[in-house]
């Protein structure tokens, strides 16, 4: 009998996701009789798709050309099933995301996304839908995967801008501080710095200290080099701003457990300008070095570029890997997982045992060790 499957992308769109949506499309068709057909339907925008009931068909000339296409073809949002906004209001859709599963007949929905994601499709697994998930995120951040499709092509970006910002940071004796995505997590910026040469790297799990950094490029200015790559992670923070942020954030826990509605209502708006602060971090670290360095610096936003695109061959491979095992789970009856990759192979992992974690770099990592034995700053 054939089998019927949906499939969304979450979350921040991530370069491979099309080579997955193709490599669950065309694993779906069986050329041999041993295998079970699989009649697949994509939803789109995410889960708002799922809940609006918009879909097309993915079957023939749509899964073509689509290997090497950067973004989404279904589209993507963040919106979330139990906390949707519908006309200006956050409503819990998932009763309607409920409807719309057994409406089609659904045997699986597969949710490609990152680490928001995984929670959400586990929400759906509590509402009984047999959900399958596919770890995507240029983050690299999420749990029981060694690693998510996105990540390298967003790291050869990264490293080919800060490759090229060298030649004229070296040209005009400055710094240039270059900020890479990656949300509360340091892979992508230390990876990209790492492979780019970068002087300085400073990551969201290792606080920095300014003074520090300023020293380091003080030393190599004594050695002749008068222009430094400072590579910083989005999320990274000073010794000192982590601590406000986690004493604001305590602070907000504790009322919370009084019920001290006033007191939540004030930390939240605390909480809410560090953020704003917390936004201009890079910008503000660029002055701080110049005024401490003396010499001119320059900051660089890498943003969305490092999304956008093709994706690499290692990436293409990842997401055909991890689609196609897909509906090997959905063939063997195998549900509330997410496919991983271990060791080069595929895995399929509980959801419940990844949801409550994210996937940070150990501040032991081989990366982090090798960037100590090379002499790059990390801040501290
Ligand atoms: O999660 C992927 C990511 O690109 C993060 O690195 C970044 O913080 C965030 O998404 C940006 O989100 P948006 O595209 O919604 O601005």
């Amino acid at each position: 009998m054939t089998k019927h499957i949906g499939v969304l992308t979450a979350g921040g769109d991530s370069p491979g996701l099309n080579a997955a949506i193709r490599a669950i499309g065309k694993s779906a068709v069986s050329d041999r009789g041993d295998k079970q057909n699989i009649r697949v339907i994509g939803f789109r925008d995410g889960f708002r798709g799922l809940v609006e009931n918009r879909f097309i068909r993915l079957e023939g000339e749509i899964l073509s050309n689509l290997l090497t296409l950067g973004g989404t073809i279904l589209g993507t949002s963040r919106d979330k099933p139990h906390r949707m906004p519908i006309g200006g209001k956050p409503m819990d859709m998932t009763d309607v995301i409920l409807d719309n599963y057994q409406r089609h007949h659904l045997d699986a929905l597969i949710c490609i996304g990152g680490g928001g994601t995984q929670k959400n499709a586990y929400r759906l697994v509590e509402k009984g839908m047999n959900v399958i998930t596919l770890p995507k995120t240029i983050d690299n951040d999420v749990a029981g995967t060694d690693v998510t499709f996105g990540f390298n092509t967003a790291m050869e970006i990264a490293t080919a801008a800060i490759d090229r910002l060298h030649s004229t940071a070296h040209s005009h004796h400055r710094i240039i501080v270059v900020e890479i995505m990656g949300h509360n997590t340091g892979w992508l910026a230390l990876g990209a710095g790492l492979a780019s040469g970068a002087d300085v790297i400073l990551v969201p799990e290792i606080p920095y200290d300014v003074n520090l950094i300023a020293a380091a490029i003080r030393r190599r200015q004594h050695r002749g080099k008068n222009f430094s790559i400072v590579a910083v992670a989005e999320g990274a923070l000073s010794v000192a701003d982590l601590e406000k942020y986690q004493l604001l954030k305590e602070a907000k826990s504790r009322a919370k457990k009084k019920n001290d509605a006033k007191k939540i209502t004030k930390m939240e708006k605390e909480l809410a300008r560090f953020a704003k602060y917390r936004k201009n971090n890079t910008l503000r670290l660029s002055g701080e070095l110049e005024e401490l360095t003396g010499l001119e610096s320059r900051l660089t936003i890498l943003g969305h570029i490092q999304r956008g695109g093709t994706p690499s061959s290692f990436d293409r491979v990842l997401a055909t890997q991890l689609g196609s095992a897909c509906n090997c789970a959905v063939r063997e009856g195998q549900f509330g997982v997410m496919v991983g990759i271990r060791d080069g192979s595929t895995e399929l992992v509980p959801l419940e045992n990844i949801i409550k974690q994210r996937k940070i770099v150990p501040v032991d990592h081989p990366w982090v060790e090798s960037a100590h034995r090379i002499g790059v700053s990390l801040g501290i």
